[in-house]
């Protein structure tokens, strides 16, 4: 979710090293930008060199330019995307103990007890992240092993979670040390220089000669030297290739837009938002959860609101959490919040829902919500942003910078997060048992690979995109928690490529919008489990029929074994079965690929469609 760059070049120090590092930088700041900072050895005065600033890449070259750094052999360089602790100049990095410098991409799931282990031990910290563990297990290691990539090996062995770690050693000047475990790292390949990098964006400027990296493994890098090895120390190799994008595009990973790339990121967003939610027995632990247990059991209705996007995730969570606690939910949108002098009181739990933590109708909602006495669990995406600042508790998205306007990743993150939250209230009021509850989780965890799963199968659902490139109204029809996914498919085609698409409950059809079906109609209609409740499911193809008796062209997204939905389908898009309450993760991709590829075949800017901004910081 961050930028990470490391270089090393010739012997003697020169500002090559830290030109580089930050050039590469400016190439990654759209992967994580709420701070940054470089780390250089081989100084010449034997200690390191460090510089780190909160806010955009920006602050950090303004502190450089006032404070220079000296010349170096080496350079190490992070833009953050915050997970564990706000964008602070401590919270930046590299973190430093002693003479090692790291930095590092992702998430270490373990870091509570590691810190535990090193608190008991004496160990002091000066920041609130899950990464410093790591700097202070590296520094214990170089001083048994007396080499940096042992080091880094031994450390890595005892991390869980994700992560792309780079170090530097200020006894080593010309050597970085690097590692990943389901995060990105790649090698650039340099005459007398070599690069690392998050993408190959960190070095393209230099090199198109690059080594990609398989997970886990360790790669030390020196002027003249590549060496790769395994989590066990021993030899391993990486993949060389040559880098075929450009500049430009290697900034969207090879993808045609950023808005391609993060319906692609999906599986990752929804991991890494699971990532680290349980404590050691496996109960479900909050970020920053500052609304007192008690409060949370007194609670007799909750209010979700949001705008947009996000307001069809709180849709999704209003079935999960109602059926899982049997608590109320309501889902208002924020800007109609206020202005209907809605019935809130200290037994009301708003859920403000936010990618940007900055949308001033929900920011205003939040507002009016606690001036009534309600506790206020926001749940967002950017760390820092207003909306939590201003909430009583809050419940992080870890989707990583999402920077195309319209939200792909940041639903399905925002979707996971209501899903823990439902289950973290689930645990604490005693409607669920332990067993049911880490039934659930075990299931969410598998959802990740069946969204990659749909994502695989891209190929028809672009086809037929390309080939309704001309059409002007689709509607969307859904069930249950297949409503809001109609919603959003439809905002989605509106957003990106301008068409009127509208839609609606399945259930709703015959009371009206029927009148707008006539022949060659493009209809999607999102199918439930047959495997769930079966009225459901029967409801929903006799929807089909009859729209389909009227001429409509039923595009329809069913589940793996569902045959029934043939015969009166024109395309079936089918995803993997999946829990009824979960399967918004996965019927919500096709229509995402079908909103991007339409536009794109018409030569829209999907990134930034016209009239929209990424966040509505007006009323
Ligand atoms: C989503 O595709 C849109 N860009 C928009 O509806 C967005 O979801 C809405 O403005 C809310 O933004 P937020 O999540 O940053 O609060
Ligand atoms: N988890 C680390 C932090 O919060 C790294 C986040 C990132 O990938 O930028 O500092």
């Amino acid at each position: 979710m961050c930028g990470i760059v490391g270089y090393v070049g010739s012997q003697q120090p020169n500002g090559r090293p830290l030109e580089v590092v930050l050039g590469g930088l400016r190439r990654l700041e759209y992967r994580g930008y709420d701070s940054a900072g470089v780390a250089l050895t081989g100084t010449g005065d034997g200690k390191l060199a460090v510089t780190k600033k909160a806010g955009k890449l920006v602050n950090l070259i303004e502190a450089l330019d006032l404070d220079p750094l000296p010349a170096s052999t080496a350079a190490i360089g992070h833009t953050r995307w915050a997970t564990h602790g706000g964008p602070t100049d401590v919270n930046a990095h590299p973190h430093v103990v002693g003479k090692v410098a790291v930095i590092h991409n992702g998430i270490v799931e373990n870091f509570v007890a590691l810190k535990a282990e090193l608190l008991a031990a004496g160990t002091t910290f000066t920041s609130e992240t899950d990464t410093e563990v790591v700097a202070h297990l590296l520094a214990r290691a170089y001083d048994v092993h007396g080499d940096l990539t042992a080091a880094l090996t031994a450390v890595v062995q005892r991390l869980q979670g994700t992560f792309t770690l780079l170090a530097v050693h200020a006894d080593v000047p010309d050597v970085v040390v690097g590692a990943r475990h389901d995060s990105p790292l790649v090698v650039g390949l340099g005459d007398g220089e070599n690069f690392l990098g998050s993408d190959v964006s960190a070095f393209i400027a230099q090199t198109k000669d690059a080594l990609e990296l398989d997970q886990d493994q360790v790669v030390t890098i020196t002027p003249t030297s590549v060496v790769v090895t395994d989590f066990a120390g021993g030899p391993a190799q990486g993949r060389r290739y040559t880098v075929d994008w450009d500049a430009a595009a290697a900034e969207k990973g090879g993808f045609r837009s950023f808005m391609d790339k993060e319906i692609h990121d999906q599986p990752k967003a929804v991991a890494d938002t699971l990532l680290g939610r349980t404590d050691l027995a496996g109960h479900l632990v909050l970020d920053d959860l500052r609304i007192d247990e008690s409060v949370l059991r007194s609670i007799d209705k909750i209010i979700v609101i949001a705008c947009g996007t996000a307001a069809y995730a709180g849709h999704v969570a209003k079935y999960a959490i109602e059926h899982w606690c049997r608590i109320p939910v309501e889902v208002e949108l924020a800007h109609e919040f206020r202005y209907r002098d809605p019935v809130v009181n200290e037994k009301t739990l708003v859920v403000a829902i936010s990618q940007s933590g900055e949308t001033m109708d929900t920011l205003m909602a939040v507002r009016h919500a606690r001036e009534q006495g309600a506790k206020v669990l926001a749940i967002v995406n950017t760390h820092g942003s207003t909306i939590p600042r201003e909430s009583d508790a809050v419940l992080y998205t870890h989707a990583g910078p999402e920077i195309a306007v319209a939200s792909t990743k940041a639903f399905l993150a925002q979707i996971t997060a209501a899903y823990l939250l439902g289950l973290y209230l689930a645990q604490l009021r005693g409607n669920k048992f332990p067993d049911e509850i880490s039934a659930i989780l075990d299931e969410l965890r598998l959802m990740p690979a069946k969204i990659q799963l749909v994502l695989d199968r891209a190929g028809r659902v672009r086809e037929i995109a390309r080939w309704m490139a001309d059409t002007t109204s689709v509607l969307f029809l859904g069930r249950h928690v297949g409503f809001p996914v109609a919603m959003e498919g439809a905002l989605k085609l509106k957003e990106l490529a301008y068409i009127h698409a509208e839609g609606f409950a399945a259930g709703e059809l015959k009371h009206g919008p029927i009148a707008l079906i006539e022949p060659g109609q493009p209809v999607f209609v999102i199918v439930p489990s047959p495997r769930g409740r079966d009225s459901l499911h029967s409801k929903v193809v006799s929807n089909i029929q009859e729209i389909r008796a009227r001429g409509a062209r039923t595009l329809v997204i069913a589940e793996d074994g569902d045959e029934a939905v043939r015969p009166f389908a024109d395309e079936v898009f089918y995803v993997p079965q999946s829990p009824v309450l979960l399967a918004p993760l996965l019927t919500v991709v096709p229509l995402q690929l079908f909103a991007c590829e339409l536009a794109t075949a018409r030569g829209l800017d999907v990134d930034q469609p016209r009239n929209l901004a990424k966040s509505v910081t007006v009323e």
